[in-house]
């Protein structure tokens, strides 16, 4: 198998836009296919600001700016993809969606590249399952915000081959991520209880047990954390919550992972959380991506 030179990441947003970045950081050229060209735009420009407060904070030398930025290639067009050596999607959270992405890059991309999903909860051997490629499918499931978080869950489906599966391993690795290995479950680790524990502080806020600052105030305090639930799932984004509760309630029909009425009531009046300006929190600079 032709090792790893070109990658390409399908879905340019929360997540697409910092994976795209801790390639282009780590030496690789790298193709970025939306279909909303607005997001491609957009991280042309966020992804200088990282690098110039990356290069500010002792993190990256001045010299390295232009070629890291000039390693990502923006693209509304999936055939920008064709010689790339691994794919990374990163688009909505919906099999049938995920699916009609995969058939297409199957006929485009060559048959030597590993398939990569992004996905949270959906099982990765479904997905690879409508890929025409599953031997050659592998979850890899970076957290947010991805260009900060050294973490990638990493998931063999049941077909996936263990060539491919170390392929995209030692990628990761070379990527400065640090992966674990996880079975193909909804979920994977972080979700299996990050899903229901956020859903439960988003229910306190619904019953008007306490407001999201006290909430997060508590939990930081309490547990040590960086980010308190309700500042993440504004990082998040409601729309993103929504179809991760689905897809996880769907196939384990726990309580904890339906979505709570909050999230559908915040996404109809459009506070989706960082990305619209406004979620359980207000936020001047809307970024794609957070932090
Ligand atoms: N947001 C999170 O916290 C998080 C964390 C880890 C993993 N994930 C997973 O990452 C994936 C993406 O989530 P997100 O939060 O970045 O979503 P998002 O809504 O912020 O971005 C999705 C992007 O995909 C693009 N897109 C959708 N369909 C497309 C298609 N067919 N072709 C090209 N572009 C397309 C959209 O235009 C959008 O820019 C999901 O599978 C999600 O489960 C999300």
């Amino acid at each position: 198998m032709a090792s790893i030179k070109k990658v390409g990441v399908v879905g340019c947003g929360t997540m697409g836009s910092g994976i795209a970045i801790v390639s282009s950081r780590a030496g690789y050229e790298t193709f970025i296919v939306d279909s909303n060209e607005k997001n491609l735009s957009a991280l042309m420009t966020q992804s200088a600001d990282f690098f110039k407060k990356s290069i500010a904070r002792g993190k990256m030398s001045a010299d390295q700016l232009e070629p890291t930025l000039s390693r990502l290639h923006t693209s509304a067009n999936l055939q920008s993809l064709q010689d790339c050596d691994i794919v990374i999607e990163a688009i909505f959270e919906d099999l049938q969606v995920k699916h009609q992405l995969f058939a297409k890059l199957n006929q485009i991309c060559p048959s030597h590249t590993i398939f990569a999903s992004n996905t949270s909860t959906i099982s990765i051997t479904e997905i690879a399952g409508g890929s025409g490629r599953d031997e050659l499918f592998v979850g890899m499931h970076f957290c947010l915000p991805a260009q900060l978080m050294k973490l990638v869950e990493m998931s063999p489906g049941l077909n996936t081959s263990e060539d491919a599966f170390q392929k995209a391993w030692d990628f990761c690795i070379s990527l400065g991520q640090t992966p674990v290995k996880t079975q193909d479950t909804p979920g994977f680790i972080l979700n299996y209880f990050l899903i229901p524990f956020n859903n439960n502080a988003i229910r306190m806020v619904e019953a008007g047990i306490a407001t999201p600052e006290d909430i997060d105030k508590a939990i930081k305090a309490s547990m040590g954390y960086a980010m308190g639930p309700m500042q993440l799932l504004d990082l998040v984004g409601m729309d993103t919550q929504k179809l991760l509760c689905h897809a996880m309630h769907d196939l384990t029909h726990e309580p904890d992972a339906a979505c709570p009425p909050l999230v559908r009531r915040m996404i109809a009046a459009g506070h989706l959380g960082k990305k619209s300006g406004k979620g359980f929190f207000t936020y001047q600079n809307s970024k794609l991506f957070g932090a």
